[in-house]
């Protein structure tokens, strides 16, 4: 006869198992995981499921993702907890952890756990599901690293999305992070249920993906002699900043987010943001140069010519390459703060202005229209292979067809705008889901996830079917001032954790109070797993006060 006692449900507080003679000391973890599931029901009073050597992570035969999940769950478990389960394809009628597929589960990321003390099954509509399902038993595994058997509380939890898509995006253009450091990136985002990695390839300050057609641009436009020291300043480090990713390693990138259900959409931001390509290709811009890898941080005028043929193909060149390395159903083409002063004086860009007719409205200029044919032109490239085209909110500015997918990053009123203008958008705003923000970085302890936490992506001024264009959220790291793996993790995280709740769960579930009482639990997750993150104790935060807070 086991003898357990559960844990409470409002504050996921662990309780020690007691034991009897014969049985090995337990903890019984719980559901209350962040985000937090959509509907939680402990059988109460009843007997957790142990999880013991003699367990086995059960998967149907010939379904090789989930084999690979059924893995992942028992690295999970022996992390968590010190025990190593096994992974097999006989269920047997106790003992068993069984995962498996029923589309009939309506939304395609939903999923069911159902615990008893025999046996957990954990079904979902497809095996991206059950991945995410598997996430939610990593962290309602009590942290007992060997020293108790965990156990899960039998119990039936039913979850499945708010939104479809939940992104994190990272700047890899201006420091540069290695392919194993953004594996473990892409494990946290994993383990917040987010499903798309948003990859910001090039930038003024570092051209970072290997282009065969166009070798220079990793010869030349992937090194900047030095960087500016802090904001403002007029000195300089003199240490250069290095750095690209072979199609080899973006592939290997691409395999590693995919084994975890999540999709890597790749950026390269044109026709702003593109010094380190005009350095390494002059005859791109509008004046020839010449250009350098700028070692300061900002929006500068020299952008592609939009009125030149041979930047169009480089455009489309690339693209083609980029494509062929991602799958992703969405390429990002950037679009952002790109200043028109080039081509305001540019005989290609006045030219081709006056080939196409176009003429300055009160709303839109003939520049910000050349931006949009620009990349209307790139797009039909993206659209001929069967993507879709993304872009930055200033894509609205010369108001395109509303088929391209747009990010609202300037302001919460620029998703408002999208929304209305009927485009599909991921809501991303500068002032709450940029976590590299510096004022935002400002924030400590509690009150810095409670600004992403507070912030509703879906404005109330939308109409019903106005909402149904917000597709989703999305956090942003910009790494100008994110130079290393303890500053891009304590920007994260846990703010990552509010973010994965506006993303997941639906808004009349959410409580600050109660997410920060879950919140503990994945701490001590951190704690485990190494993980910098800052802490909710503000008097902690001097531990990092060498960011100085941006
Ligand atoms: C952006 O932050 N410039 C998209
Ligand atoms: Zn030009």
């Amino acid at each position: 006869m086991k003898n357990f006692r559960l844990r409470t449900m409002a504050g996921g507080v662990l309780l020690a198992g007691l034991f009897a003679c014969s049985e090995p000391k337990f903890e019984t973890g719980s559901y209350q995981v962040i985000p937090l599931p959509m509907d939680i029901a402990e059988t109460v009073g009843a007997a957790p499921f142990i999880i013991r050597p003699s367990t086995t992570v059960c998967y149907p035969e010939g379904n090789e993702a989930l084999e690979r999940t059924a893995r992942f769950l028992a690295s999970y478990i022996k992390e968590v907890t010190g025990t190593e389960v096994k992974t097999g394809t006989k269920a047997g009628s106790k003992n068993c952890i069984v995962l498996d597929v029923d589309p009939g589960l309506g939304n395609k990321e939903a999923y069911v756990l159902d615990v008893t003390d025999r046996r957990v099954t954990l079904t979902g509509a497809t095996e991206a599901a059950v991945f995410l399902g598997t996430q939610t038993l990593y962290k309602a595994l009590p942290i007992t690293e060997g020293q108790a058997l965990g156990a899960l509380p039998a119990g039936t939890v039913k979850d499945e999305p708010r939104f479809a898509y939940r992104g994190f995006m990272i700047d890899v253009g201006r420091h540069f992070f290695s392919v194993d450091y953004l594996k473990e990136l892409i494990d946290v985002m994993a383990l917040h249920n987010i499903n798309y990695f948003h990859w910001h390839l090039t930038e003024d300050q570092g051209w970072r993906i290997e282009i065969k057609k166009y070798p220079k641009l990793t010869e030349v436009g992937a090194t900047r002699k030095e960087t500016i020291t802090e904001p403002g300043s007029k000195e300089y480090d003199g240490k250069p900043v290095s750095g690209f990713y072979t199609q080899e390693e973006a592939r290997e990138i691409v395999r590693y987010a995919a084994e975890r259900f999540i999709t890597v959409i790749p950026e390269i931001d044109l026709p702003g943001h593109m010094l380190a390509a005009l350095a390494s290709y002059p005859e791109l811009g509008c004046t020839g140069g010449p250009y350098e890898v700028p070692t300061r941080f900002g929006v500068f005028d020299d952008v592609l010519c939009g009125g030149n043929e041979r930047t169009l193909q480089f455009a489309k060149d690339v693209l083609n390459e980029i494509m062929d390395i991602f799958p992703s159903p969405y390429i990002h083409i950037g679009g952002d703060e790109c200043p028109k002063t080039r081509w305001e004086k540019c005989p290609k860009c006045q030219a081709k202005i006056r080939e196409l007719g176009l003429k300055s409205t009160r709303e839109h200029s003939k520049e910000n229209q050349l931006q949009v044919w620009f990349m209307s032109e790139v797009e039909k490239e993206i659209l001929a292979r069967g993507r879709q085209m993304m872009g930055w909110d200033e894509i609205l500015e010369g108001n395109p067809d509303p088929s391209k997918t747009v990010m609202a990053w300037t302001s919460p009123k620029a998703g408002v705008k999208s929304a209305q203008l009927g485009h599909p958008t991921i809501i991303t705003p500068i002032h709450y889901l940029y976590f590299s923000n510096p004022w935002i970085n400002r924030l400590m302890g509690e009150a810095s996830v409670k600004r992403v936490y507070d912030f509703e992506p879906v404005a109330d001024t939308l109409t019903v079917d106005e909402r149904k264009n917000i597709i989703g959220a999305q956090g942003c790291i910009w790494t100008e001032w994110t130079k290393d793996s303890v500053k891009m993790e304590w920007q994260m995280m846990p703010r990552i954790d509010a973010l994965s709740e506006l993303q997941w769960t639906q808004p009349e579930k959410k409580d600050f109070g109660q997410f920060t009482q879950r919140l503990r639990h994945q701490l001590k997750l951190y704690d485990l797993k190494g993980w910098n993150y800052k802490s909710l104790d503000e008097a902690d935060s001097l531990k990092y006060r060498q960011f100085k807070n941006w």
